[in-house]
């Protein structure tokens, strides 16, 4: 049970509007050739609870990496910024974020906390568990799809907004541009953002991450079709298709499918439409865009965010970006 008086929960999409959103891009997605489908929409109850899976494998070294950087910067982190507010983009069970939330309250900084997720289920959860564990703030959690712009929570406190599990690689540069112009536009200048990103390295240990030796990608990449058959009334026989992971050098992203074992149509019964695919034809499901300081430098041009800090770990596996608004 949390202190529900420290709690509010704001919905800005309703379970019917995601729906329907899903249904408009299921149908564009499934329509285009190659055929794609949004990652936000691995994300149901049990996709969020898999993601959760993914960061303790051994070989999906981001997780663990991008924590241990976040201890060793958060104490200086919270010194400079002067947080008394943290916002977090795609949160999901914020296993990292109370490194951050910790060095706050050590600091005696700590009053509010706010996650933002298009699952519920996880917002909920962080909500109510936090809000019992630091009894000082206040949680004020968000469900909302940040592909449109969410009002930030805490505008009237310093705060420390961040995008951690390198979540915003799975935007490509023009949609990271508008996403980062957004959030830029309702920054002030006592506000930091901290970004993490999963850096460009080599190909064998990029691939194992996403072909664990326990199949649990696989699981939540074929995850997505429960959730079209749920939702969209699909009738997507979700073993016929078998798990693609590899990396596209000359694009500098991971790439995951969904690849038919055989010829087979899909009736997808709300949205009055059946899709047909071909032996070995697939559905792409995630892109994941690897980085160089580079690289993110670019991807700033031109959003008003600028890039004040810069923190990599021994082996440049993984960043932390600190943005701040520009000007
Ligand atoms: N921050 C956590 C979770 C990363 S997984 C970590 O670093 O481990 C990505 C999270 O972003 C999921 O919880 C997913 O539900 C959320 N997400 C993905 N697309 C989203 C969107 N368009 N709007 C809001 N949340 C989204
Ligand atoms: C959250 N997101 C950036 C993860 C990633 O690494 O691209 C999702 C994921 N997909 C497969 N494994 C993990």
């Amino acid at each position: 049970m949390g202190r529900s008086s420290h709690i509010t929960l704001r919905r800005e999409i309703d379970r019917e509007a995601l729906r329907e959103r899903m249904a408009e891009d299921v149908r564009e997605g499934l329509g285009s050739n190659p055929k794609t489908l949004k990652p936000k929409y691995f994300y149901d109850a049990r996709g969020s609870r898999l993601f959760e899976e993914i960061t303790r494998l051994p070989e999906y070294y981001q997780t663990r990496t991008e924590r241990k950087l976040l201890r060793r910067v958060a104490e200086d982190l919270v010194r400079d910024v002067g947080p008394e507010a943290l916002v977090e983009y795609g949160s999901g069970d914020a296993g990292k974020t109370v490194v951050l939330l910790d060095a706050m309250r050590d600091a005696g900084l700590l009053r509010g906390y706010a996650p933002i997720d298009v699952s519920p289920e996880p917002v909920r959860k962080v909500a109510d568990e936090f809000a019992d564990r630091y009894p000082e703030m206040r949680v004020e959690g968000v469900i909302a799809d940040f592909e449109t712009p969410v009002d930030l929570p805490f505008g009237e406190l310093p705060r420390l907004v961040c995008f951690l599990g390198s979540t915003i690689g799975n935007m490509n540069v023009e949609q990271g541009r508008e996403f980062l112009t957004g959030v830029a536009e309702q920054l002030t200048p006592a506000d930091g953002f901290l970004v993490g990103f999963d850096l460009v390295k080599e190909r064998t240990r990029l691939e194992a991450a996403y072909n664990d030796s326990q199949g649990v990608t696989a699981e939540f990449n074929r995850n997505v079709l429960r959730v079209l058959n749920r939702e969209l009334d699909a009738e997507f026989d979700v073993d016929a298709f078998t798990h693609l992971a590899f990396w596209n050098q000359s694009e500098g992203r991971i790439e995951m499918h969904l690849v038919t074992s055989e010829p087979l149509c899909v009736s997808i019964d709300a949205l009055d439409m059946t899709i047909c695919m071909e032996e070995g034809e697939s559905i792409r499901t995630e892109l994941s865009y690897k980085y160089t300081r580079e690289r993110v430098e670019r991807l700033l041009e031109g959003t008003g965010l600028a890039l004040e800090r810069w923190a990599t770990d021994a082996d440049d596996l993984f960043a932390l970006g600190l943005l701040r608004r520009e000007g």
